[in-house]
């Protein structure tokens, strides 16, 4: 770790230190007296000595200064001890107040009460319930919570928190007050409070065990009419998971309630679910398929959470994989249901290589069950959350569907009601699942994406094919020596000449370094596919031929399997033309054509397999990422595959034209498809491209079709691309969601001017950093741009590295988010990695940085 004048030596948790709490908190009562400027909050805490030990009481604060103190109702010694409160206390049980006063409108950063939008709204996880009161913020102290909100009845009309409605009332002097009270003791860190005018899309849900619950969405009224997506995805996954997992709801109300201003998706507070407004609203003008599929996923998310997270919490933020990895693997099946299941994996497969492998293979790599960390805000990421679903996915393979139900029934009796930890959830799954998984483990301790290199040996005379499969794990911080993983692998042979299967579907698990499978009685050369369904989230090298992955691309029966053949066809080409300037296209477009005409496919799946891998995939294959030269190889084989199979584009472009809009599986893979050969048309280099984009810009009914051919000509050099970008910011000026989208198109244009245009934007009346997806928008979109942000002179990285450097002074938190894309010099070469160092060193070395930046720069430069 670097060593910096002007950053207080920063304090390393670490997971080893792990301590029983010396005081329990098994009851509060809060009082809040809520105003945008000065909010007062009393908490009334009864505190119980853990055990035998004298410690006093410490609480955590962040900028409190306790107004005051008393214990058993008389004023109390007490003295801060840096931000936390700490009070020696004589007995095994107290009751303890405190008294604090807080500014929701002056807090940028969004952790804790801040305001949004007019209202006032919460955010504590991980550690931002101690910016709105003192308490032991850590969430293995469970507490049954009691609050009482007071607030200005006309402009805050509604006031909702955790739990049950309990009482309400009007005071003299316009205000009114409500009370809540939530049965279920929890961590702090799912607090939550609006106090807003708002309006609920309402409904009722009845349990299986046929309880009536309440169930709302609470907006701005005018965005009342865009809720009914959510609510509807909301009691599909209530239903699925008493289904699927034996999960019922538990209180008599759920509220969801969406705030424009937000550092992440949404957050799971029991009974009151806080969501980012772009995973709630909806209708087919404003928001994409993508956007449907993922308020969906989101919703269902937070929901499930009820159970993988609150119900059973985490004991240290170590395991928040406990509750992110198992919720995230959960929201992913559900969606798998809703709809194509190939497609659903298709998309999680490529969201993990996109942010899970390149994080595996960088500076910032850990375990799913970190070790350390300075700011735990830094720990929600794609190993976290993606990497950690792969894991529970892994031990489903292996335990099989039921012994795999039978295991998470055990793990939610079982842990019911406490703060339990990875190990618990593997435990359980090891005792249900009657298996072994001591080396399985390992997969929560190191970091790193395991390398599986597959050669198949065939001898015709004996009808024997060997496999050979090796695994090994690049060192990664910390950890500079791997030891070898349990990877399940599914593998399945087909014949090279009948096309049929000579060995039926098995799972391998390869626990050593090196191992051999034997394959008896098989006649004709075989054809290996392997990691079906992507059993492993592993890299697998194999040596199969262009002609064989154009084979399996057109033949193999694992829809996943499929696609990821032609990816590797794809891929191997491409990576050739960027390291020969040259490679042979005609096998891609082969097999682009085979998958484009075979009437048994449908045209989601057909969209995703025609795709091709993105710079940055391509990027991660090679030695030294040289972002021009994958530019060009890619353009180069999009204008072909356009040029040759044009008329096969225009004839899926045109199949997909009359429909209406609908938001169904087939309706959405139809303007999927669409869209795709849209593109390629465009690639082609028709005359009539940009015209044809700029008639369904304008004919759109929908927001999938109209941003689709905004994306095209946003990229292009048309005269209609001016037009449409001013069409579309002018039809959606008063839309912040849309406009989001408005930046993040031009910040993903290949075009050459994106870098200055993106600086431009940075100035535009309506780019603020101040709300997070609209930071996101155009920063975080840009730093994704591998071609622009990877500009030769470093104009992108000195762009975000101010960006960064300014957001950092308001909100932390989403300015260390949006830091690893700089930290990835070891890949460039050596001049490129020079001018981004720089970048990382002068961020590194500003007065006042965060520790959250501080983490993220300083460990990048390691
Ligand atoms: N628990 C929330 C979820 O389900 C996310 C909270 C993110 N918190 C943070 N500090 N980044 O996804
Ligand atoms: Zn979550």
């Amino acid at each position: 770790m670097l060593d910096v004048q002007n950053t207080s030596q920063p304090v390393v948790t670490r997971r080893a230190d792990y301590t029983a709490p010396a005081w329990l908190v098994p009851e509060i009562a809060l009082d809040f007296d809520l105003d945008p400027r000065r909010t007062r909050v009393r908490a009334r805490l009864n505190v119980a000595r853990n055990g035998a030990h004298d410690a006093p009481l410490r609480l955590d604060g962040d900028g409190l200064a306790p107004l005051a103190v008393r214990v058993d109702g008389v004023d109390a010694d007490w003295r801060m001890d840096g931000a936390t409160l700490e009070i020696a206390l004589s007995g095994d049980a107290h009751e303890v107040e405190t008294e604090v006063e807080i500014a929701p409108e002056r807090n940028t950063q969004l952790m804790g009460l801040y305001a949004s939008g007019g209202n006032l709204c919460t955010q504590c996880e991980a550690e931002g319930f101690r910016r709105i009161t003192f308490f032991p913020d850590r969430p293995d102290v469970l507490t049954r919570y009691q609050v009482k909100l007071t607030a200005e009845k006309a402009r805050y009309p509604v006031l909702l928190a955790n739990g049950d409605p309990v009482a309400s009332g009007d005071l003299d002097d316009g205000r009114h007050w409500a009370e809540w009270h939530d049965p279920f003791p929890k961590p702090c860190y799912l607090f939550a409070l609006i106090a807003g005018d708002l309006a609920a899309n309402r409904d009722t849900f009845t349990t299986r065990s046929g309880r009536d619950v309440e169930v709302a969405i609470w907006v701005r009224e005018r965005d009342l009419a865009k809720t009914d997506h959510a609510l509807h995805a909301l009691k599909t996954a209530m239903a699925w998971d008493e289904r699927v997992y034996g999960r019922e709801y538990d209180l008599d109300v759920f509220n969801i309630v969406a705030v424009d201003d937000f550092n992440f998706g949404a957050m799971e507070n029991k009974g009151l679910n806080i969501f980012n407004s772009r995973y709630i609203l909806a209708d087919p003008d404003t928001a994409t398929d993508h956007d449907y599929d993922a308020i969906a996923a989101v919703v269902a998310h937070e929901y499930f959470h009820n159970w993988s997270g609150n119900r059973i919490t985490c004991r240290d933020w170590f395991q928040l994989s406990l509750k992110e990895g198992f919720t995230v693997y959960r929201d992913q099946k559900f969606s798998a249901d809703q709809g194509s299941a190939a497609v659903k994996r298709i998309e999680d497969v490529r969201t993990l290589r996109a942010a899970q492998f390149p994080e595996d293979a960088g500076p910032l790599a850990h375990p799913v069950r970190p070790d350390s960390y300075i700011e735990i805000s830094n720990f929600y990421t794609a190993t976290i959350y993606n990497k950690g679903a792969e894991l529970i996915g892994m031990m489903a393979t292996i335990l099989g569907a039921e012994k795999f139900r039978r295991a998470t029934d055990l793990y939610f009796d079982r842990f019911d009601g406490t703060a339990a930890t990875c190990e618990d959830f593997v435990s359980c799954m090891e005792e249900a699942g009657e298996v072994d998984l001591t080396r399985f483990r390992r997969w929560y301790s190191q970091a790193g994406t395991p390398r599986v290199t597959a050669r198949l040996v065939h001898e015709a005379g004996s009808g024997r094919a060997m496999l050979t499969l090796r695994q090994t794990m690049a060192p990664t911080p910390g950890q500079p020596v791997k030891e070898p993983m349990v990877v399940p692998l599914t593998v399945k042979l087909f014949g090279a000449d009948s096309g049929r299967e000579v060995a039926p579907e098995q799972l391998v698990l390869l626990s050593e370094p090196e191992s051999e499978i034997a394959f008896e009685s098989v006649g004709e050369r075989p054809i290996l596919s392997i990691n079906r369904g992507f059993s492993a989230p592993v890299v697998v090298e194999t040596d199969r031929s262009a002609a064989d992955l154009g084979f399996l691309s057109g033949h193999d029966d694992d829809p996943f399997a499929r696609y990821e053949a032609m990816q590797q066809l794809m891929l191997d080409t491409l990576v050739s033309s960027v390291q020969r300037g040259r490679g042979d296209h005609a096998p891609v477009i082969d097999a682009v054509r085979q998958t484009l005409l075979d009437g048994d496919l449908d045209s989601a799946f057909i969209a995703e397999a025609v795709l091709l891998p993105s710079d940055s995939f391509i990027g991660d294959q090679m030695a030294v990422v040289d972002p021009d030269a994958i530019f060009r190889a890619r353009e180069a084989l999009r204008r072909d595959l356009g040029r040759e199979l044009e008329g096969e584009w225009r004839e899926a472009y045109e199949a997909a034209l009359a429909n209406r809009f609908e938001y169904s599986p087939a309706a959405k893979g139809a303007r999927r498809l669409k869209n795709v050969a849209l593109g390629y048309i465009n690639a082609s280099g028709a005359p009539d491209a940009a015209s044809l984009a700029f008639v369904q810009f304008e004919q759109a009914d929908n927001m999938t079709d109209r941003q689709g051919a905004l994306a095209t000509l946003a990229s292009g050099t048309s005269d209609k691309r001016v037009a449409a970008l001013d069409i579309f910011y002018n039809r959606y000026s008063d839309n912040a969601l849309v406009l989001d989208k408005w930046f993040a198109t031009q910040a993903l244009s290949s075009r050459d001017d994106t870098a200055q245009a993106v600086e431009e934007l940075s100035r535009h009346k309506d780019f603020t950093l101040a709300n997070p997806n609209r930071a996101r928008s155009l920063i975080g979109a840009f730093a994704m741009n591998q071609r622009a942000f990877h500009d030769a002179a470093g104009r992108g990285y000195r762009f975000v590295a101010d960006q960064l450097i300014a957001l950092d002074k308001l909100n932390p938190q989403t300015a260390a988010k949006l830091l690893p894309p700089l930290g990835r010099w070891r890949r460039f070469d050596k001049d490129r990695a020079a001018l981004m160092r720089a970048e990382l060193e002068r961020i590194v070395a500003t007065p006042g940085l965060s520790k959250d930046m501080f983490e993220q720069a300083s460990k990048s430069l390691d």
